[in-house]
């Protein structure tokens, strides 16, 4: 989740810039750059926060036209080189900042390379300055400008597949800079002799409060003194301006009072684009570049050992679930602060794969190191690019989840859980599990996951008034079998860590081997029953739950038309299968333990005594 902003006025933009870099920081600060017109384009960037990129611009840095941006890194670790702008020509022709994922990139990059264009980074995003300038210069040492700016963007852009926020500088056309959109937010500042653009408006709030918001396939031209936008045709469009009423601090959240709450809609998007690229509902197959595996090797395996801790652990257990049932490959998963003490026996053939939002988590590694030690190949599964678990494990793939600020992880749960289910697909189709015709019917099913969140928080009144019903019981239980037990043990630690109640999570099967004593009347507990093989056991379990006069709230699809006989309170889902019921039913859980710190008024962003990345042992 990088951030772009755009400039183009009477003031020194490279300090109008920085300055808009700064507020857009908390979407990620990896590295960052600026690039700005003064005859030529001048580009300067650096590692790290925005006060360093500061301190690389020369003073008097003159030129009142720029583009920036702040890295928060999908493709190639950070460092300069991967910082944007990236740049094509020499001298420096075209500039371009950009936030999304290009999907074809290596693709485009063959093909430029072929035609002679010489790649510096690792980036996705220089394929676009590449292409920009092929359309317009015709080779990579043309001069001659054979099309406009506009033009030449809106042909490169037919090119490209992924999602796209952009913002471009040409040496060639003085005294603009051009954008464009497809799935990634861009917003236009409309100021007095001067406008704006960024990923929010939190960028440019000092400046103006009268925006105008970019559509997606819409492509605009800002100057100084004018702003023209542009539909998918190409015709010129009127556009509604929107006055800003937020301060920053809201509009850092996007409006939303918490980051946890921004975070959990955000899911949306993040799972969308964690699987781009990766999966072909056409033809039925799988692709993690990443996993430097062959089909050959994964068919060699003969076991998976998962390493986690608390939130990553609960993904990990669903991940076990998923391959062995589908991929029939035996999996084990550890917590890690236990796994490095408890000599662990390690057989030939065993691939462990790390799963840490943060890729700091100092148990983590440890495992990791531990279990490298005997040579096992080991694949981390993180959300940050450049932290410690990739510089140490064979492979990565990388959650696209965007930064996450709330410490209670709610978007990098479900993204990791979206990589895990594609992930023991792949290994079960590599494995002669799966048919292609079933991973079809899978595939579809994934991509409507988030359509489908998006309909459970268009519902979170619903939630959130069972929330407050419940805010003030002493105990709070989670149920859940099958797929749907790591989510049951997510939503109980959900709800303590930010709303301090006492939760504990269970097998629903394990109730009666113990738990059940803990059952008083009216206490709530939380049990997913959407369809699926255990469905009648789960009925089962709510019947010995309501003998004991605790309240049933129960998880369920929206067609089931019995649930309502057996639970008190009824939270739905849309429908899907059985397997990829928990992306669903945990979006559930995440809103209840939200509303239910809400109602306590707990610190909700910076529960007390937690911290976001744990690098102690
Ligand atoms: C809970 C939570 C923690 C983390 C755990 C591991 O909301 O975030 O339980 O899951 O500290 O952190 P990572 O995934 O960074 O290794």
């Amino acid at each position: 989740m990088c951030g772009i902003v755009g400039y183009a006025g009477e003031n020194s933009a490279a300090s109008v810039i920085i300055e808009s870099l700064k507020k857009l920081e908390y979407r990620g600060y990896d590295s960052a750059g600026i690039s700005i017109l003064s005859n030529g384009i001048d580009t300067y960037k650096s590692v790290g926060k925005i006060v360093n990129l500061e301190a690389t611009v020369p003073d008097g840095t003159s030129g009142n036209i720029g583009i920036g941006h702040t890295r928060w890194a999908t493709h190639g670790r950070p460092s300069t080189t991967n910082a944007h702008p990236h740049t094509s020509g020499n001298p420096c022709k075209i500039s371009v900042v950009h936030n999304g994922i290009i999907e074809n990139y290596m693709a485009l990059k063959e093909q430029l390379t072929a035609e002679g264009y010489e790649f510096k980074s690792e980036t996705d995003t220089e394929v676009i300055a590449h292409l920009l300038h092929k359309h317009i210069y015709g080779k990579p040492d043309g001069r001659e400008v054979k099309c406009e700016l506009l033009t030449g963007l809106r042909e490169a852009l037919k090119e490209i597949e992924g999602s796209y926020a952009l913002a471009v500088l040409c040496a060639d056309e003085q005294g603009k800079l051009l954008l464009a959109r497809k799935d990634s937010p861009l917003v236009i500042g409309l100021g007095k002799g001067e406008n704006f653009a960024a990923s929010d408006v939190t960028a440019f709030l000092n400046y103006t409060r009268d925006v105008i918001f970019v559509n997606d396939l819409e492509t605009a031209i800002l100057t100084p003194t004018s702003v023209e936008i542009f539909d998918r045709e190409g015709k010129v469009c009127e556009k509604k301006i929107e006055k800003i009423e937020w301060d920053f601090e809201a509009a850092e959240k996007a409006g939303y009072e918490h980051f946890m709450l921004k975070e959990i809609h955000e899911q949306v998007s993040a799972i969308h684009n964690t699987l781009a690229g990766k999966v072909s509902e056409l033809e039925g197959t799988i692709d993690l570049k990443e996993l430097s595996m062959t089909d050959e090797e994964i068919r060699k395996l003969s076991r998976v050992q998962i390493l986690a801790c608390g939130t990553s652990w609960h993904a990990g257990l669903l991940g076990k679930y998923l391959f062995e049932q589908l991929a029939g490959i035996h999996c084990d998963i550890d917590i890690c602060s236990e796994y490095r003490y408890r000599s662990p026996v390690i057989s030939d053939g065993t691939l462990a794969i790390a799963i840490t939002q943060s890729g700091e988590t100092a148990d983590t590694l440890a495992a990791v190191r531990e279990i490298m030690s005997y040579n096992c190949p080991t694949l981390a599964i993180t959300n940050v690019v450049g932290s410690t678990i990739t510089r140490e494990a064979n492979s990565v793939l990388y959650t696209r989840a965007g930064p996450e600020i709330g410490v209670a992880a709610t978007k990098t749960f479900s993204t990791q859980l979206t990589l895990l289910y594609i992930l023991a697909v792949k290994f079960a189709l590599a494995r002669g599990k799966l048919s292609p015709n079933y991973v079809k019917g899978f595939i579809t099913g994934l991509r409507k996951v988030p359509g489908q969140i998006q309909q459970i928080l268009n519902q979170k009144e619903a939630v959130k008034e069972c929330a407050e019903n419940f805010a003030h019981a002493e105990n709070y239980f989670f149920l859940g079998r099958h797929f749907n037990y790591p989510i049951a043990l997510e939503g109980a630690l959900k709800l303590k860590e930010i709303s301090y109640l006492h939760a504990e999570g269970f097998a629903a099967g394990e109730l009666k081997h113990g738990p059940i004593a803990l059952l008083e009347k009216g206490t709530p507990v939380v049990t997913i029953a959407t369809r699926g093989q255990t469905y009648d056991k789960v009925l089962s379990n709510i019947k010995e739950v309501k003998a004991r006069d605790a309240t049933v709230i129960a998880v369920a699809d929206n067609k089931d038309t019995e649930i309502g006989k057996y639970a008190d309170v009824v939270l739905t889902t849309p429908q899907t299968s059985e397997l990829l019921s928990p992306l669903l039913s945990v979006v559930v859980l995440q809103l209840l333990a939200y509303y239910t710190a809400l109602a306590r008024g707990c610190s909700i962003d910076k529960p007390r005594n937690l911290a976001k990345s744990v690098t102690v042992e």
